[in-house]
């Protein structure tokens, strides 16, 4: 199912901006982002910027106006429509400005937000409902890791995602693979790992929704990617793409990271 299939999924390579750079900031980032990307060499594959809500306006009539080829994303949001939930933003109002990507159940939404299973779950089926892409996060403990319960812990989370989910709507539902040991640390899983995880996963998901559907769903690697370790992460047949923390903060070294992810690309595909 992983390699033979892979060149049916169209990597995505997506900049979680996650709580930094103003609505200015934001501007002069994908504005400086959209000088050094080729829309030709950016062709196999999707780019998305997740930028703060509060940046999501300024960011899009940048992206619209100049042709940038990069989708817009979000972080988070709420799974209700509307209502008394101060503080929330829901699915219809960022697929009203244009979003295409919303992250669910990121590892610092659990943790530091309390978001469960279950709301994450929700979410997802909402993000589906309004036409737009989730990318559901999932991802071990270093103290899970060390316990040797990686397998166990990935498998829950995507059960608890996918579970009665319909085959057809979850063949185009993106699953980060993020070890939270991982994540702003500097310490990249290795590519063995990462490849591991990862085909775990799409047998779990194999499992959940059926091979076919399995098949389809892309899978990121996300924890310190960065322009030196993306071509070796990229290269494993069941990593799809990357999710990019610190290194999708300026346009320079995020931009390196869509060219190395263009070029493996471009050599797998050959
Ligand atoms: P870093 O790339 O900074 O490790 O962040 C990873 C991440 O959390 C992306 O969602």
């Amino acid at each position: 199912m992983s390699s033979e299939a892979r060149g049916t999924r169209r990597p995505l390579v997506s900049g979680n901006w996650k709580m930094h750079h103003d609505h200015l900031a934001a501007i002069r980032t994908v504005s400086d982002l959209g000088l050094r990307l080729d829309p030709a060499a950016v062709a196999d594959l999707d780019v998305s910027v997740h930028p703060p809500f509060c940046d999501l306006r300024s960011v899009q009539t940048v992206v619209e106006d100049r042709a940038i080829p990069v989708l817009l994303g979000a972080q988070h949001c709420h799974p209700a429509d509307e209502g008394a939930y101060t503080g929330e933003v829901s699915p219809p109002m960022l697929a009203r400005l244009g979003v295409r990507h919303v992250i669910v159940g990121h590892s610092e939404r659990r943790q530091l937000f309390g978001q469960s299973d279950e709301v994450v779950a929700a979410t997802l089926r909402a993000v589906l409902r309004h036409a737009m892409t989730p990318i559901v996060c999932v991802g071990e403990t270093a103290e899970e890791r060390d316990q040797g319960i990686t397998a166990d812990r990935l498998a829950a989370q995507v059960q608890a995602a996918f579970t009665k989910l319909p085959a057809a709507q979850a063949a185009t539902v993106v699953v980060a693979y993020e070890p939270i040991w991982a994540m702003g640390t500097g310490h990249t899983a290795t590519a063995d790992d990462a490849q591991q995880a990862c085909a775990h996963i799409r047998a779990v998901l194999s499992g959940t929704v059926g091979a076919e559907a399995a098949a389809a769903i892309r899978i990121q690697y996300g924890g310190s990617v960065n322009a030196d370790n993306t071509a070796e992460l990229l290269a494993q047949p069941d990593v799809d793409g990357l999710l990019v923390g610190g290194a999708s903060l300026q346009a320079a070294s995020f931009a390196a990271v869509v060219d190395a992810a263009v070029t493996v690309v471009r050599k797998t595909r050959r």
